[in-house]
């Protein structure tokens, strides 16, 4: 389900929910059993991706963090006066305030998120932050079609850029060739002349990335549980999240890290939505039994500007950090 920006406004509450729920219940039907990566990021889901991007054993968030200290300044550049900065994926909207703070008098900045409450406490700071940008905050979840505020034309002083700031390796939730379909229609909302910022993890020592998602401390497993504990919430379940185990594989042949939960018992659960024409899901699992509650690819940095290059972004720059762990590329929208 590659999101379609632009197209047809937003869905209503029950459509949005119906869609999850037929996703979920295919996904739990399908070998290996799949859950949506969304399904983490319910408030109590945020909280604790915030607790996992400070964990020693968490490499991504500090290190895209220290990268983007380094290139801002030739962002600005890049990037020239009074953009437009649309986000996916805000979250806790540290690297935003970074961001923005670097470019030239933004005009208007639009952050997206699935997790409401995080994102409309960050947009009221923002806008004392920032008196004089319209903040245009936009509960969505992005891999489903969307349709976003984009700023007339009309507006004095003329807009510069649309800067679309995808950070954190969120694109590798995406299977490579959604991902490349979901950057494809950026470009399309965007245009000729908009560009792109993307953050992006990458290939490296199975030890390295094996523990950065399962950490000593124990916050993944409890990010990875939490999935059940919002499914229950949110279509009457009865899932024993306890009776899972936290199992993080690197997958080298097809380049991601898989979270799964494996079932500790035989056991079964049943979902009983109050959604019309929907009958309740029960599924029964065996000792072992493994449920796959994301994939996060991991890229080469050529790979994945060859990648955009197929999406229709032209590569400007590139930068990563020393060990090469991770990488951020500015690129522009090919006419
Ligand atoms: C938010 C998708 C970038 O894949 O590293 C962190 C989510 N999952 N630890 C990632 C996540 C487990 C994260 N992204």
């Amino acid at each position: 389900m590659a999101g379609g920006i632009g197209a047809g406004g937003t869905l209503t509450d029950e459509v949005r929910l119906l869609r999850l729920f037929d996703e979920i219940s295919d996904g739990l039907s399908r070998d290996p059993r799949r859950l949506p990566e969304k399904l983490f990021y319910d408030d109590r889901g945020a909280r604790l991706f915030e607790q996992i991007t400070r964990l020693d054993a968490y490499y991504p968030t500090r290190t895209e963090i220290g990268i983007l200290r380094r290139c801002l300044d030739e962002v600005r550049e890049l990037v020239g006066p009074s953009p437009t900065v649309v986000e996916f994926g805000t979250g806790s909207g540290r690297k935003t305030n970074m961001l923005l703070d670097a470019l030239e008098r933004p005009t208007t900045c639009v952050p997206i998120d699935i997790s409401e409450a995080q994102l409309l406490r960050f947009a009221d700071e923002l806008q004392r932050e920032y008196p004089d940008m319209a903040v245009m905050p936009l509960i969505a979840d992005y891999t489903e079609p969307f349709a976003l505020p984009m700023p007339t034309p009309s507006r004095h002083p003329p807009e510069g850029r649309t800067l679309f700031f995808f950070p954190g390796s969120s694109v590798g939730n995406f299977e490579p060739s959604q991902a490349a379909s979901f950057l494809e229609q950026v470009g399309w909302a965007g245009g000729v002349g908009s560009s792109l910022l993307i953050g992006v993890d990458l290939v490296k020592e199975a030890p390295v990335l094996e523990l950065a998602y399962d950490d000593p401390e124990g916050v993944t497993a409890e990010f990875n549980r939490n999935a059940l504990r919002h499914l229950n919430h949110m279509f009457e379940g009865d899932i024993d999240p306890a009776a899972f185990a936290h199992r993080a594989v690197w997958n080298e042949a097809d380049s991601r890290i898989e979270m799964r939960l494996v079932s500790q018992a035989d056991q079964s659960f049943t979902l009983t939505p109050d959604l019309p024409d929907r009958e309740p899901l029960r599924i029964d699992l065996r000792r072992g039994e493994e449920i796959v509650t994301e994939h996060s690819y991991k890229y080469h940095i050529e790979q994945f500007e060859s990648l955009c290059r197929r999406a229709g972004w032209r590569a400007v720059r590139s930068w990563t950090d020393d060990r090469e762990r991770f990488s951020v590329h500015y690129l522009e929208k090919e006419a």
